[in-house]
């Protein structure tokens, strides 16, 4: 764990029993998040971001498994706590945004009841200034109409409404680290840059620390510092946004950006899927859509190696500037 990492997790491995074996969804995970920095993780999908994230914050559920990793949080395993401590941890220190607000919200209980149980759960406060601090949240993440949202429940509230709600109550105790999963994907894309500047003013206000995970690259490149892209369940890059984005050196992460559309409307889209996670490849799992590829590729998986103070790359065959023009 190096001296500015607020987060740290090592070798995470999480995977899913199903009816056809088991899903090898996040396999040998490694990445720190330092303090005032906002890492964006980015991916195609069912490459293992929200697995991560959930065995993080410990909301790994059945048929789900963590078989191994550590995870670092101001010096502490997070998976070897008991789990109160846990839950106390998350909800003041560490703040969660889930990918599917529903998900995060309970139906049974009011939006009020729920910030109070939240704001409970850390300091002892009145009914009357838990209600204060909830509309003063809500109204902060542009909610009109606080009052009516607070009375209500979860059923009740839009898509955009629900995740703004869940925004709300993550950001409740500032915390010191915020995991947000695809923060703003249920609102129209106006809002959603309105909520990122939000979130994100308050992350760097107080030098706090964010992990965004999103698929929009131009998300990356407007708030984050570092970026990780992951393939297949493991890192396959990590450097700064610029530096990567200037000049990909994993194959994956330069399909990735090709894929963004151009602004001539080229789009070149990516080919190929993911391998199978049940039978996980022994060699890079990027072999079969990689026009690299060689046979040691094939044979050996590629490990995680340092090029510099800030880039990390996993691949046999790194490109180098004039492959990437
Ligand atoms: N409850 C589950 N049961 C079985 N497999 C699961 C379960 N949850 C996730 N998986 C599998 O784990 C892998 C990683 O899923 P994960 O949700 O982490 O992907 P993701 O990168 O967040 O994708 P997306 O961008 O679509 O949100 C996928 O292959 C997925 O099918
Ligand atoms: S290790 Fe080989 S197959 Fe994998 S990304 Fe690099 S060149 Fe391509
Ligand atoms: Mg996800």
């Amino acid at each position: 764990m190096s001296a500015q990492a607020l987060l740290s997790v090592n070798d995470l491995r999480v995977s899913f029993d199903t009816r056809l074996g088991e899903v090898h969804a996040v396999n040998g995970v490694n990445f720190e998040v330092r303090q005032g920095e906002i890492l964006g993780v980015v991916g195609e999908s069912g490459c293992g971001k929200s697995a991560t994230l959930r065995a993080i914050v410990g909301l790994t559920q059945t048929p789900g498994r963590i078989d191994s990793g550590e995870v670092r949080f101001q010096d502490r395993d997070l998976l070897a706590m008991p789990p109160r401590e846990l839950r106390r941890t998350r909800g003041r220190d560490i703040g969660f945004i889930s990918q599917s607000p529903f998900g995060a919200l309970n139906p049974i209980l009011s939006i009020e009841r729920q910030f109070a149980n939240i704001i409970r759960a850390h300091r002892k406060e009145s009914r009357k200034q838990c209600r204060a601090e909830a509309l003063q949240a809500l109204a902060s993440v542009g909610i009109a109409g606080p009052e009516r949202v607070l009375d209500g429940y979860a059923h009740e509230l839009s898509g955009g409404m629900a995740q703004r709600v869940v925004i709300a109550m993550a950001m409740i105790h500032n915390p010191l680290l915020l995991l947000a999963d695809e923060p703003t994907t249920a609102l129209d894309v106006t809002v959603q840059r309105q909520i990122l500047d939000l979130i994100t003013g308050l992350i760097k206000e107080d030098n706090r620390s964010m992990l965004l995970v999103t698929h929009d690259l131009s998300v990356v490149a407007q708030y984050c510092t570092r970026v990780m892209v992951m393939y297949a369940g493991k890192p396959v890059e990590i450097g700064s946004v610029r530096e990567v984005f200037k000049n990909p050196k994993h194959p994956y992460t330069k399909a990735l950006l090709d894929a963004v559309p151009k602004a001539d409307g080229e789009i070149k889209g990516l080919s190929g899927s993911l391998p199978d996670l049940i039978n996980y490849p022994v060699g890079c799992p990027y072999v079969s859509r990689c026009k690299f590829a060689s046979d040691v590729c094939l044979e050996r998986m590629p490990a995680m190696t340092q090029e510099s103070g800030t880039r990390a790359v996993a691949c046999h065959h790194q490109l180098v500037s004039s492959e990437v023009a």
